[in-house]
């Protein structure tokens, strides 16, 4: 209903014409109509100019007395973050007062008419601050963060890329279906969230960690291609790339192998990338396996934006009377070493840096050889090292004077590891990490279960849904723990962004792996009865993935951390500063849930 005052005010008046971040050269002239947030004030005496804000830019404003003596002298009331509307003309700034920096640099509007439409307290950190703003700061007032230019950026890439990636998937058939939220718990390796029923004295649904179970129904169901951007829930510790809530970018095809995925997913990051960033990135991505990146990389989501492969060097001390060397070697251990390029600038304190932090990986140490000029080395070896070992250690390393050598000896899981991060840590203070690059691999044939030292016993490496690699089913009777699976995950720059696998589809080898990882009848039938059951109804041959999408966007916007693009993140803690969640509830609701709290 409009009221009779109302209907005399014309409703155009002080309709916004423009985004603050839109006016050019080609608006010279024309009267406009902006609304937004202070960003800066400066008083010039006679001249009040104004940068006004808005998600899209920056405009500046400018209140001059000559135009409109109302509007200059409220402006001077103005304080950073007020929100405003003005009215006024787009004019040059003049030739020499161009802002290179600024979108809308060229111009500027004269305000003749000016609303205060909001105040606003003095923000607890200015706004357009590039310098250091603590994280509990932002957190605490992270829609005053949101309005800073950087995550005004992210957010809206992140927008972005969902949009490329709907749009992708759609054209080539795939359906969006949402899957519940209040559901029962899917091992994906974390601990569930759990919401206790009303309705159901005593029972919890617990929050999904994935919908992987839904959307291989969705395949017996017929769907074929299937996708979702899915929150999924998983209480575990955090990490810069990993949040209590997440989003995942879910699929699950039917009718295809595992290269017909690969084919399909390439295509998908080579036109994100191009979409984004303008970048070409070349396909088909390297595939490698599991075994071979863990051994030449230490860890199973390499970098390969730079080089330092691990080298296996038992062969070379097959016959050393260097006691630790074939102590490891009777115990089919490993000799591992990478090559640092030319360190100059490495020191001695550097070296014992490094053997601090090896050792604290649960190994000996760490010996370095440091190549000199002929056949000269300076090692920790002293003595120990012949002149054949060196000839075959320059072949092996391919060193050229100046290199240095680092070796480790010992479990060969442990070398793995402990050269795999000294990798990592030498490429970041050596800076040899091509910041610019991004570099797609495939890891495959992933073991299917995995021992767990801590809890004693097997667990599958992917998830238990994760089909054999099809010439390693026999050995699920004999040998089951030295089967491969169909699993691979996807890895950008030393970040798994994505992990997936061709399912099991027949009921009986879904009831061999629960069998294998120790699941009682009783159990699987009350927690997955339903998919053993699905299974016999015509469930076809099928498989998927999924992506980290937070991690997708962080990667994209060469952010640190998933929570820079997040709107709304927990801290580490999994606690959101800003609203004080999680919470105490009130005994009354505690009464109807049937809970006590026994801390
Ligand atoms: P997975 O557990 O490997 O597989 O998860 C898929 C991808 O999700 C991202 N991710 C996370 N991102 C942020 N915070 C977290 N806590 C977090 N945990 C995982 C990673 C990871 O590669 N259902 C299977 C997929 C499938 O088999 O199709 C699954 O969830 O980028």
């Amino acid at each position: 209903m409009i009221l009779p005052e109302q209907s005399k005010i014309d409703p155009k008046a002080w309709k916004r014409t423009h985004s603050c971040g839109e006016l050019n050269k080609n608006n010279i002239g024309q009267t406009v109509t902006l609304m937004g947030w202070v960003n800066t004030y400066r008083d010039h005496g006679g001249l009040i100019f104004v940068d006004l804000r808005d998600r899209e830019g920056k405009t500046q404003v400018v209140f001059d007395p000559e135009i409109s003596e109302e509007a200059h002298l409220m402006a001077h009331k103005i304080r950073n973050e007020f929100v405003l509307a003005v009215k006024g003309e787009v004019i040059s700034r003049g030739e020499g007062a161009f802002n290179p920096n600024l979108k809308t640099g060229e111009i500027e509007v004269r305000v003749n008419q000016m609303k205060i439409l909001n105040q606003s307290e003095p923000p607890p950190f200015n706004i357009d601050d590039h310098g250091e703003i603590g994280d509990d700061v932002r957190l605490k007032y992270r829609y005053l963060d949101l309005r800073r230019t950087e995550m005004k950026k992210n957010i809206i890439l992140r927008h972005k890329v969902c949009l490329l990636i709907r749009n992708f998937l759609s054209e080539r058939g795939f359906l969006e279906v949402e899957t519940p939220f209040l559901t029962k718990s899917t091992p994906e390796g974390a601990r569930d969230y759990i919401v206790p029923s009303r309705v159901n004295p005593g029972k919890f649904y617990a929050l999904p960690q994935s919908p992987q179970l839904f959307k291989q129904l969705l395949m017996i169901s017929g769907f074929d291609k299937y996708f979702q951007i899915v929150r999924c829930f998983r209480d575990e510790d955090l990490r810069a790339d990993r949040a209590p809530e997440f989003t995942q970018l879910d699929m699950e095809m039917s009718f295809i192998e595992r290269e017909d995925l690969f084919t399909l997913i390439e295509d998908l990051m080579v036109h994100l990338w191009k979409e984004v960033l303008g970048i070409e990135i070349s396909k088909p991505f390297p595939r490698y396996d599991y075994n071979e990146v863990v051994s030449k990389y230490g860890v199973d989501k390499p970098d390969l934006r730079y080089g330092m492969e691990i080298h296996n060097l038992n062969e070379i001390f097959r016959n050393t009377e260097f006691k630790a060397f074939s102590e490891v070697l009777s115990k089919d251990g490993k000799i591992g070493a990478i090559k640092v390029e030319q360190p100059q600038k490495f020191s001695r304190k550097n070296i014992d840096d490094l053997e601090i932090y090896v050792k604290s990986l649960g190994l000996n140490g760490l010996i370095s050889i440091r190549f000199k000029e002929e056949n000269q080395i300076q090692s920790s070896l002293g003595k120990y090292i012949t002149e054949e070992e060196v000839t075959l250690l320059k072949k092996e390393m391919q060193t050229i004077p100046g290199d240095l050598i680092l070796i480790v000896a010992g479990n060969s899981e442990k070398v793995n590891e402990a050269l795999g991060q000294l990798r990592i840590k030498l490429a970041r203070t050596l800076n040899i990490i091509p910041e610019e690059e991004y570099n797609f691999l495939w890891v495959t044939n992933f073991p299917l279960f995995e021992y767990s030292q801590t809890e004693k016993r097997y667990s599958s490496m992917h998830h238990p849904f994760t089909s054999p690699v099809d010439e390693d089913i026999p050995m699920l009777d004999n040998n089951p723990y030295q089967a491969r699976s169909k699993a691979y995950d996807l890895v950008l720059n030393g970040n798994e962004i994505g992990g997936g696998s061709i399912r099991i589809h027949r009921t009986e080898i879904q009831q061999k792996i629960f069998d294998l990882l120790g699941i009682k009848h009783d159990e699987t039938v009350q927690k997955f009865g339903f998919l053993l059951e699905a299974l016999q109804f015509g469930a076809p041959p099928h498989g998927g993935i999924a992506f980290g999408l937070d991690r997708i966007v962080m990667l994209l916007a060469g952010a640190s951390s998933i929570r820079e693009v997040i709107a709304f993140p927990k801290t580490q803690k999994a606690t959101c500063l800003m609203t004080g969640a999680p919470s105490e509830v009130s005994p009354e609701q505690l009464k109807e849930l049937h809970l006590k709290i026994d801390l």
